[in-house]
């Protein structure tokens, strides 16, 4: 047995491998993990005992690790109130943190904490970049597998695929990036020209253009294609109507178009009223049919948490709505209220939205800048404090009633006090002159 694997079996045992009533997976790491960090893949989840979030991620976390069971993934956790050399070594700023460790390699998990999402991620980090498919039915069993990929089709050499490679490391814990030769490919895919890059999503191929040729030497020509690879891969990693959360919104707003939302409510079952649901699928028709027209200008997605649409319009949105969100100047859209009809929006009011809102015409709201900032801190505030006293009017009112009970008897205490202090004084005064 190497010192190495020996280390790590102590890890383990360390662990007690079941740790908590037999059935969880999760290994609880000690600072000991330093030493074999960079033996095999680790997937770590760092957290505080004390925090909500934390909580929340528990049984999640014992489910991925259940997932991943039959991988050379290990899935451990760090209580960084009592490891806080591991929180310090990895830089730990927010509970809960998850990351994947391969060798040297470190990346953070970004995005919505479900089991589907962590382990995805998981999977991709743990493979290379861009992953080769070998065998022509591959393809249609990835299409089942994944439901949003990039192919590179062609040699592994040349500017494209220098391109795309360096992109997909860039990229790889958002998207899955796959490479095949163009005979594997023949049968399975359409295309016209090698070498090629195309996403499929949505049942469909949709292929990147490269910018045309230039009097450019090759340098400058790698970096022309990889610039505009990275622009249409970054836009093109999303859904065509994607589910839009407090976890991915940034993320969307990455892509550089303009985020189209529709905003309906869902509860905690991720149920949604009848009657928003037509809406949702209403605006994803619309969209569907128009795709063509709007695909490269806008980004469709919907969301259930309304806050995230009010944070963003700074006032509470009638529900179901719709809500177009500018990803560079962050400035907002709102169908007029004339656009309304006596059912709400329609298909075309929604189109005519649209319209107006590329050729510039569309009332403009929001920003970024100081002002807007500061009053969108007021506002998430306020909500805050209101969601605060529906939830439990008991206790904030204890929370803020006994701070400002307390503040108005030390101010009361100072001022009275002044007062009583000088009527003492003037009877002393009266005393000496009576005396
Ligand atoms: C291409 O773009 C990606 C992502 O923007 C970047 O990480 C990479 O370094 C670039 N590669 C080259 C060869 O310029
Ligand atoms: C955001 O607004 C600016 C200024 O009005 C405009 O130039 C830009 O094209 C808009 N962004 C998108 C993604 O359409």
């Amino acid at each position: 047995m190497s010192p190495t694997q020996f280390s790590l079996l102590a890890v383990l045992l360390l662990a007690g491998c079941m740790a908590q009533g037999g059935a969880s997976r999760v290994l609880e790491l000690s600072d000991r993990f330093l030493d074999i960090r960079k033996d095999g893949q680790w997937l770590v989840k760092f957290y505080a005992p004390w925090c909500a979030h934390c909580k929340r991620l528990e049984p999640i976390w014992n489910h991925v690790a259940q997932s991943l069971h039959n991988t050379n993934i290990r899935v451990g956790k760090v209580d960084c109130t009592r490891f806080t050399a591991m929180a310090t070594e990895f830089k730990v700023s927010g509970f809960p943190t998850i990351m994947f460790m391969k060798g040297s390699e470190l990346f953070t998990f970004r995005g919505d904490r479900t089991k589907q999402d962590i382990v995805d991620f998981a999977l991709r980090v743990s493979g290379p970049p861009v992953q080769r498919i070998t065998r022509p039915e591959s393809i249609s069993n990835l299409r089942k597998a994944i439901s949003l990929f990039f192919v590179y089709i062609g040699p592994y050499e040349g500017i494209l695929w220098e391109a795309y490679l360096s992109i997909a490391e860039a990229f790889q814990p958002n998207a899955y990036f796959y490479g095949v030769a163009a005979e594997t490919a023949r049968d399975h895919i359409d295309f016209n020209r090698v070498p090629a890059v195309l996403v499929y999503k949505d049942n469909m191929h949709i292929f990147f253009e490269e910018p045309p040729a230039k009097d450019e030497s090759p340098e400058e020509r790698l970096q022309a294609v990889n610039e505009s690879l990275t622009h249409w891969i970054n836009a093109e990693r999303f859904h065509t109507f994607l589910k839009v959360t407090r976890g991915n919104i940034h993320q969307t707003l990455a892509s550089n178009k303009n985020l189209v939302l529709a905003v309906v409510e869902e509860n905690k079952l991720e149920d949604i009223p009848a009657h928003m649901i037509d809406f949702r699928d209403m605006i994803e028709s619309v969209i569907r049919e128009n795709k063509d027209k709007y695909h490269r200008h806008f980004q469709f997605g919907w969301t259930g948490s309304p806050e995230l649409a009010n944070s963003v319009a700074m006032s509470v949105l009638p529900l179901p709505s719709l809500i177009v969100i500018n990803s560079t100047t962050n400035h907002h859209h709102l169908p007029a209220e004339h656009l309304l009809g006596p059912a709400g929006l329609a298909p075309e009011t929604i189109i005519h939205f649209l319209d107006t809102i590329l050729d510039e015409s569309a009332p403009v709201y929001g920003g970024n800048s100081f002002f807007v900032r500061l009053y969108r801190a007021y506002f998430e505030g306020k909500t805050a404090l209101a969601d605060m006293w529906m939830g439990n009017p008991v206790l904030t009112s204890v929370l803020f009633g006994l701070p400002l009970g307390f503040l108005s008897l030390i101010c009361y205490s100072i001022c009275c006090a002044d007062i009583m202090d000088a009527e003492e004084e003037e009877e002393e005064q009266d005393h000496e002159k009576k005396e």
